[in-house]
C-alpha cells in the first residue's frame, strides 16, 4: 500500500525540505518507488533536485486547479524517483484554496489515483500552518516531523500537535505522526542535547532513533541539484538519510 507522509513543521528552516528531497532519494535507492511533491511556492524541493519550472499554470497549482494529469518529472535517472514541482504561482492557492468551500480537501482528493503507481508519496511543506501545509495533511497518512534542536522548538512543537489534533478530528481521522526526526544535530554543541533529552522526555515514543547531523554536505548538494546520496555518499549527512529510510522501511513493515 502507498504510505502517503506529509513533512511538516511551521518553524521555517528546520530541515523540511532538505529531509523530503534526501529521504525521498534513499527510498528510491533502496528499490522503492517514490513521489516527491513540493507543496511550497518557494519551490526548494524542485531546484534543489535541479527541476525549475515557469509560468503561472506549472506544477503543483496547475494540477490544483485545473483537470489534467499530474506533471511529474524524472530528476534523476536510474533512480525511481518522480517529483511533482512548484514555483512561486503556488502562493496563489493559499487564498484561491481559502475562497472555495473545501479547499482543505482538495489535495487529498487529486492524489487519490496517483497512490497506486507509489510506494512512498512525500509532500514538503511550507514553513506555516496555511491551507497548503492543512491540504497535505488531509492527504497524508501520517506527518514526519524535523525538529532542529535549538531555543522555541519545543514551543513551536506544541502547536503543531495542536494542529494536527483538530485536523484529525475534521478531515483526516487517519493521520498519525509517524515520527519527530532531529535535525542539524551538532553534537558539540550543549543546547542541541539539553532540547533533545526535553523533546525525548515529553514525546519519546515519537522521536525516531536517526538523528540527522549538522553537515556540511547537506548544505551543499541542493546547488547541484543532487540529493546528497549522489552528492557524497559517503557523507555523514547520505549516512544518516539512509538509515532514516532504514527505520521507516523497518517500522513500515512491523505496522508501528
Ligand atoms: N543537516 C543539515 N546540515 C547542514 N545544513 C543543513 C542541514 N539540514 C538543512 N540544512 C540547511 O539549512 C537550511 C534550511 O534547510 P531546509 O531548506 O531543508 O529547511 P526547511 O524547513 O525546508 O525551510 P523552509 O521552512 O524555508 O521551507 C538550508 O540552507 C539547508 O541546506
Ligand atoms: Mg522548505
Amino acid at each position: 500500500m502507498t504510505s502517503i507522509m506529509a513533512i511538516a513543521n511551521q518553524k521555517g528552516g528546520v530541515g523540511k525540505t532538505t529531509t523530503a528531497i534526501n529521504l525521498s532519494a534513499a527510498l528510491a535507492a533502496k528499490g522503492q518507488r517514490v513521489l516527491l511533491v513540493d507543496c511550497d511556492a518557494q519551490g526548494n524541493a524542485s531546484s534543489g533536485l535541479g527541476v525549475r519550472i515557469t509560468g503561472a499554470d506549472a506544477g503543483l497549482y496547475g494540477f490544483l486547479r485545473h483537470p489534467m494529469d499530474p506533471p511529474l518529472h524524472r530528476p534523476i535517472q536510474n533512480l525511481p524517483l518522480w517529483l511533482l514541482p512548484a514555483n512561486s504561482s503556488l502562493a496563489a492557492a493559499e487564498w484561491e484554496l481559502a475562497a472555495q468551500g473545501g479547499g482543505e480537501t482538495v489535495l487529498a482528493q487529486k492524489m487519490e489515483p496517483l497512490g497506486r503507481e507509489f510506494d512512498f508519496i512525500l509532500l514538503d511543506c511550507p514553513p506555516s500552518l496555511g491551507l497548503l501545509t492543512v491540504n497535505s495533511l488531509c492527504a497524508a497518512h501520517s506527518v514526519l516531523i524535523p525538529l532542529q534542536c535549538e531555543y522555541f522548538a519545543m514551543e513551536g512543537l506544541t502547536l503543531l500537535l495542536e494542529t494536527l489534533r483538530k485536523i484529525k478530528m475534521r478531515w483526516n481521522p487517519e493521520l498519525r505522526i509517524r515520527g519527530i526526526v532531529l535535525t542539524m544535530f551538532d553534537r558539540r554543541n550543549n543546547l542541541c542535547h539539553q532540547v533533545a533529552v526535553e523533546v525525548r522526555n515529553h514525546l519519546g515514543g515519537h522521536v525516531l532513533k536517526t538523528v540527522i547531523p549538522r553537515n556540511v554536505r547537506l548544505s551543499e548538494c541542493p546547488s547541484h541539484g543532487l540529493p546528497v546520496t549522489l552528492y557524497d555518499r559517503h557523507s555523514a549527512g547520505a549516512k544518516a538519510y539512509m538509515s532514516l529510510a532504514d527505520e521507516l522501511l523497518e517500522t513500515e513493515a512491523s505496522g508501528d
